[in-house]
């Protein structure tokens, strides 16, 4: 379509009003952008209008309405109902933009749809909570052609500073999401557990707190090496090994069981970390657990 300056921002829709399409399509209001949006149901979405936002009454009124469609609902066949009830043709000449969360098999499936149908399309995925999309920190893995991605990076940078294009494959922005999101929330559980352990032997968590973010810093710091040895296959031990690590994650394990709590997570880490040292890897650093998880029993 057109070639936009600043005075010009691309007009843009947002479909699907739930908590996250609000927050986009605010974030696009904010910036600048003339706005379309529209949900399945009625009654969201008011205070968008009144900040500016036009209610398209349909799905094909709010995908011609734009250059750039957004779709973030609950899932991909909610998308995919609502992608539907628009025509091939009220896609011509736009970009639509996924931001849905939901697997790199559906993400493929979705831009094989995209395809057949003719549509230019990126899929994505959002990795912050509401509260930070517009933001500079905020953070959107994209994926698809990067030719459409470089035309609207900065149409999208609206909803996140940090967006990131993580490749041509419409699967690879569900992958990025996943690995991350694998790291946090194992995190998430070690750290409710962690309180929880304290605990049984009546220790605050807000005393232990303090300390678990010494922790976390250390784990900021080992992100890029771990990362290096399990793109290496090398994982050097000299001052750290995994028998010995395996055996105080054993300690923890007893004590935690030994308290009446489950510890069905840290057995499942020890359950790797002595398979690796079954397969050879008990002299390597932590990251050869790594070889543990990619041979399953
Ligand atoms: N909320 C967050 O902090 C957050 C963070 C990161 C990623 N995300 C992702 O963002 C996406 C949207 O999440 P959300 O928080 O906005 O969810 P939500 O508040 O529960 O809203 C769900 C949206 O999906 C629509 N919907 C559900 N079933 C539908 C159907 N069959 N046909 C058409 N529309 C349908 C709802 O429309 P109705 O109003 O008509 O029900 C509503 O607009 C999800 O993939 C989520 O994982 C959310």
């Amino acid at each position: 379509m057109t070639n936009h300056t600043s005075q010009t921002l691309p007009p843009v829709t947002v479909l699907g009003l739930g908590a996250m399409g609000q927050a986009l399509a605010g974030a696009f209001l904010k910036a600048g952008h003339p706005t379309t949006i529209w949900n399945r149901s009625e009654g969201r979405g008011e205070d968008l209008v009144a900040r500016g936002a036009t209610r398209a009454a349909t799905p094909a009124d709010a995908v011609r309405a734009s250059e750039v469609v957004v779709v973030c609902v609950v899932d991909y066949a909610a998308a995919q109902a609502i992608l539907d009830q628009a025509a091939p043709e009220d896609f011509a000449g736009r970009l639509l933009v996924n931001l849905t969360s939901d697997t790199p098999e559906r993400a493929r499936e979705a831009a094989a749809w995209a395809a057949r149908t003719g549509v230019d399309y990126l899929d994505g995925a959002v990795m912050v909570p509401v509260p930070m999309i517009g933001t500079a920190d905020a953070l959107i893995f994209h994926s698809g052609t990067r030719a459409a991605y470089e035309k609207y990076e900065a149409t999208l940078k609206a909803l996140g500073g940090q967006s990131a294009y993580v490749g041509e494959d419409h699967g690879l922005a569900a992958v990025y999401d996943l690995s991350v999101l694998d790291f946090f929330w194992t995190a998430m559980h070690g750290l409710v557990h962690g309180y929880a352990l304290a605990a049984a032997d009546g220790v605050k968590a807000a005393a232990v707190a303090p300390y678990m973010k010494v922790l976390v810093d250390l784990l900021a710091n080992v992100v890029d090496g771990t990362a290096r040895d399990v793109d290496s296959g090398e994982f050097p031990g000299e001052l750290d090994n995994l028998v010995v690590e395996a055996a105080n994650v054993e300690h923890i394990a007893h004590a935690a069981e030994h308290r009446g709590l489950d510890a069905s997570a840290l057995r499942g880490v020890l359950t790797v970390a002595r398979r690796a040292i079954d397969l050879g890897h008990g002299a390597g650093n932590w990251s050869s657990s790594v070889e543990g998880i990619r041979k399953p029993a």
